[in-house]
């Protein structure tokens, strides 16, 4: 699905059938791209990242460098840096992973944090889903 696409668009003039001379062009990344910022700044952001994870997870000192390094909301970039955290640790260990240890089912520092079934696990995993189109 992701990625460019053609389309040409076909019409009838009497019984004669044309078609458009130019492709429209189109790319689906993008839209999966802002439908995952719009889902992270609606339901991730604040209820998952701010409530759950930035305790323990915030961008301080030698937390600086490791991954799910998230910023608090004083910070006004909060939702591309906290975004961009998930990405990079997504591309390098994919949805599982993150669900994994959210959950604590692969040992993770913070024990459970998402309960899945919970509206919360499932917002995290449809975004998680998202990211894996955008790659
Ligand atoms: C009580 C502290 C605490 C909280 C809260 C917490 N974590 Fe963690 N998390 C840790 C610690 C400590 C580690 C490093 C050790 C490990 O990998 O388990 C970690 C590691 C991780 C990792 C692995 C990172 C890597 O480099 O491989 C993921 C993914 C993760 N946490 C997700 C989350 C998510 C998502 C939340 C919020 C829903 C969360 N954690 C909340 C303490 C916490």
């Amino acid at each position: 699905m992701t990625g460019k696409h053609r389309i040409f668009i076909g019409y009838h003039v009497d019984d004669l059938l044309y078609f458009t001379p130019t492709a429209l062009r189109f790319d689906i990344g993008i839209d999966v791209r802002k439908k995952a910022e719009e889902l992270f700044e609606k339901e991730i952001s604040n209820s998952i990242v701010q409530n759950k994870c930035l305790s323990c997870h915030i961008a301080e000192g030698s937390n600086q460098d490791q991954a799910l390094a998230f910023v608090s909301t004083s910070n006004s970039d909060h939702l591309e840096i906290n975004f961009l955290q998930f990405e990079s640790l997504h591309e390098e260990r994919g949805t599982e992973y993150i669900i994994n240890k959210s959950q604590g089912f692969i040992s993770h520092g913070g024990g459970v944090q998402i309960n899945s079934g919970t509206t919360e696990f499932l917002n995290l995993l449809t975004f998680l889903q998202l990211l894996e189109q955008i790659e």
